[in-house]
């Protein structure tokens, strides 16, 4: 089902639109940014929900895995893109042990995030052991976005990325935890690397909407790391990645071009001089 002109002229996308979404059908459209300029493209492109990833430790910092994100890297980067998105929903996702330690401490770190970057909502990984965290979060009003399947912070405890919920035992625990994110009063989940029946399955039991990376085509929407989807990390090609354009490529031209004529003297010529 196509976008009417409702659904992007509305004025902010909400955690009650993405609801009004899904049960009319439409699919909700979701990218990460980590700053105020790919983010304010974004927005302008239409796109429902803006995710500030934790994926920045990655694509932002250089590092190996999530893990050394720092509660004020997101806040650094979550105010940068809210400063960006006029209408996009903007969702900042908690580093590794801003919410683990106890619901106390991820209920804090997350009233800190909703109000020190202007947000409207967070994201973390996590079933059962955040349930608790989750209830003290929506119970306050603040809006939380779970994430199964795939979670990239526990990589050490799993040892790889492969995909999650391959076997009936583990499958069956996703299906659970999907439940009592939902129970624990979760807006939307991400679903990660896992089958696309499992995904379906989920999507079709849940009232709130799933979002998507690797999961398969009947998810209410689809989210995608952006630096992947414009090519500009291209040494990262899983399946469920679809490059929409070779933006490495591009900028590469543009800076020999560049390079070669400062070199040459060709620039600036006296039309670009005062
Ligand atoms: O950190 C991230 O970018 C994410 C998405 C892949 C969902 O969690």
């Amino acid at each position: 089902m196509g976008y009417t002109t409702k659904d992007l002229e509305a004025k902010k996308v909400t955690t009650l639109r993405l609801q009004e979404m899904k049960s009319a059908g439409r699919k909700i459209v979701c990218l990460t940014a980590y700053d105020a300029l790919i983010a304010n493209i974004f927005d302008d492109c239409g796109i429902d929900v803006i995710l500030v990833g934790d994926s920045l430790g990655n694509i932002v910092q250089g590092h190996d895995t999530t893990i050394p994100v720092t509660l004020e890297d997101t806040i650094y980067h979550t105010k940068a893109v809210v400063n960006g998105a006029k209408r996009a929903l903007v969702v900042a996702d908690m580093p590794f042990m801003s919410y683990q330690v106890s619901a106390n401490e991820a209920f804090r770190n997350a009233g800190r995030i909703l109000k020190e970057t202007g947000c409207a909502a967070v994201k973390l990984e996590g079933g059962k052991n955040v349930t608790e965290a989750i209830s003290r979060m929506t119970e306050a009003g603040i809006p939380v976005m779970g994430h199964l399947g795939l979670m990239p912070q526990s990589i050490h405890k799993f040892g790889s990325y492969r995909a999650r919920g391959t076997d009936p035992e583990e499958a069956e625990k996703i299906y659970q935890d999907a439940l009592l994110l939902e129970q624990a009063g979760c807006f939307a989940i991400v679903l990660e690397k896992i089958p696309a029946e499992l995904a379906k399955k989920i999507t079709n039991t849940l009232k709130i909407p799933t979002i998507g990376i690797g999961a398969g085509p009947y998810c209410d929407g689809q989210i995608l790391v952006y630096t992947d989807m414009l090519g500009l990390t291209v040494d990262f090609s899983p399946r469920f990645v679809r490059r929409y354009a070779n933006l490495l490529h591009i900028i590469k031209e543009a800076v020999q071009n560049y390079s070669n004529d400062v070199r040459n003297s060709n620039f600036p010529n006296l039309d670009e001089s005062y």
